[in-house]
């Protein structure tokens, strides 16, 4: 008795459900893996990332990490990415992140939880880079929840600024990278209005975006 004998049973009915729609789903998902989205989000459990935008497997390439973190020394994310784009030919990368993000909360308060406070580094860089638009924000909530979007917004900037990115617009390979937010309360998903699909459309964007938080 391994005491997860209740998930493989959840297994087994999740695939007669599939297959009694559809007999031949899973031997065809077996010949080939063609997604059209890559998906870059947080770890956080209450982000399943297939479930919240209803892709079946097969449907969408997915990387997470604590704060949906994306930096060009993570071998792990980079490879992911790289395949994604140049083997997979996904046609969007969306970064997704979300309100009520532990690691954005510990990220805002300096909170020392360990070896992640090194990771969450990057998210207070994004903090103190933005401390003018965050310290506008009339409470903590609304602080963390600017916070988390601003992580997002740098993190598509992020992944725009890759080689991968770059080098596949200079090819004229079709890719748009998105930034979202998700609501945890609600189930929502909030596009941040960040859409790029060039570098010159990133030029132009970025500034743009970040405009809209200063008003
Ligand atoms: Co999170």
């Amino acid at each position: 008795m391994s005491g997860l004998e209740h998930l493989i049973e959840n297994n087994r009915k999740w695939v007669a459900g599939i297959t009694a729609e559809r007999p031949s789903f899973f031997s065809e998902l077996g010949k080939q893996h063609t997604p059209k989205y890559l998906w870059i989000g947080c770890a956080d459990s209450r982000v399943p990332a297939n479930e919240i935008v209803g892709l079946l497997p097969g449907e969408m390439f997915v990387h997470r990490n604590v704060a949906n973190i994306v930096i060009p020394t993570d071998l792990n994310c980079l490879s992911v990415l790289q395949y994604a784009i140049d083997v997979l030919n996904v046609e969007h990368v969306i970064v997704c992140g979300h309100y009520g993000c532990g690691g954005v909360l510990a990220a805002y308060n300096n909170l020392r939880l360990g070896l992640i406070d090194n990771w969450l580094r990057h998210v207070q860089d994004v903090r103190d880079h933005h401390h003018d638009i965050i310290d506008k924000a009339e409470d903590e909530v609304t602080a963390r929840a600017k916070l988390a979007e601003l992580n997002v917004i740098e993190q598509v900037k992020h992944v725009c600024q890759t080689n991968i990115v770059q080098d596949a617009w200079q090819r004229r390979q079709q890719l748009r990278v998105h930034g979202w937010i998700y609501g945890i309360n609600d189930g929502l998903i909030h596009d941040l209005g960040f859409s790029v699909q060039s570098s010159t459309d990133f030029d132009t964007t970025y500034p743009e975006v970040l405009e809209r938080y200063r008003d």
